[in-house]
């Protein structure tokens, strides 16, 4: 195998030049947002660094909706892994992590590595808080999305319609991220960032509904 150092380089010059340009919010600095809180969150948790901060680096080169397919999306990264002799052993652990991750409705089963369970938790992070909500908002003019519609239903919709709104993001998803996260040292760091979206959708909605300002 070549040496673990040079692994992480290659790879991040390979997520640079995949993701460079994305406009759907998985752009360059998400994989590199992502990449540091996974390495925080393994030294924190005793996983393996290399394997977290190599999937870290890789997980959104093969997303669905970046590429024909996901099919054809895990093959790109299949075939990186395997010009740059990693070793059969962690070219699965990576591949089993980028391919179960995504949050897919929430309908994807539980990840059963520690090293997954750590990767899943530093791309869920990176979809709350400040970040998250700049993120969301960057996804929805990119599909065309509306803002708000009060009132409105969107229980019935598929996770990836195009009929529904950012805000009610929040409710499908981001709000319920701290509940979903898989560990301690995530669930610390999600306190905060949640009761930042709460004070967001709070002030939002004042801002929406309440027009007697008593001038
Ligand atoms: P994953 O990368 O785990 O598959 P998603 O593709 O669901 O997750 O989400 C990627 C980013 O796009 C996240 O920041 C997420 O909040 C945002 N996003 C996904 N779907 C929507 C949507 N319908 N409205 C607004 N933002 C969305
Ligand atoms: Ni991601």
């Amino acid at each position: 195998m070549n040496h673990p150092e040079d692994i992480i380089h290659s790879a991040e010059k390979f997520a640079k030049q995949q993701l460079e340009f994305d406009p759907s919010g998985h752009d360059w600095w998400h994989i590199q947002r992502v990449r540091k809180l996974a390495v925080e969150l393994a030294k924190a948790e005793h996983a393996n660094i290399f394997v977290c901060e190599l999937a870290a680096l890789l997980h959104d080169v093969a997303d669905e909706k970046l590429n024909v397919s996901k099919e054809a999306g895990l093959s790109k990264v299949l075939l990186w892994l395997t010009n740059h002799n990693v070793e059969h052993r962690i070219t699965e652990e990576v591949m089993t992590i980028i391919s179960t991750m995504s949050y897919n409705g929430g309908k994807n089963p539980p990840m059963e590595t520690l090293e997954g369970k750590i990767v899943q938790d530093a791309d869920r992070l990176d979809a709350i808080g400040a970040v998250g909500i700049a993120r969301a908002f960057a996804y929805s003019g990119w599909k065309g999305l509306q803002i708000h519609h009060p009132g409105k239903s969107f229980e019935n919709l598929d996770y990836r319609s195009n009929e529904k709104t950012a805000i009610y993001h929040f409710h499908e998803k981001l709000l319920r991220i701290k509940d979903l996260l898989n560990t301690d040292s995530a669930k610390k760091i999600a306190e905060q960032r949640h009761r930042f979206m709460e004070s967001f959708l709070e002030q939002f909605h004042q801002e929406w509904e309440f027009n007697d300002y008593n001038l």
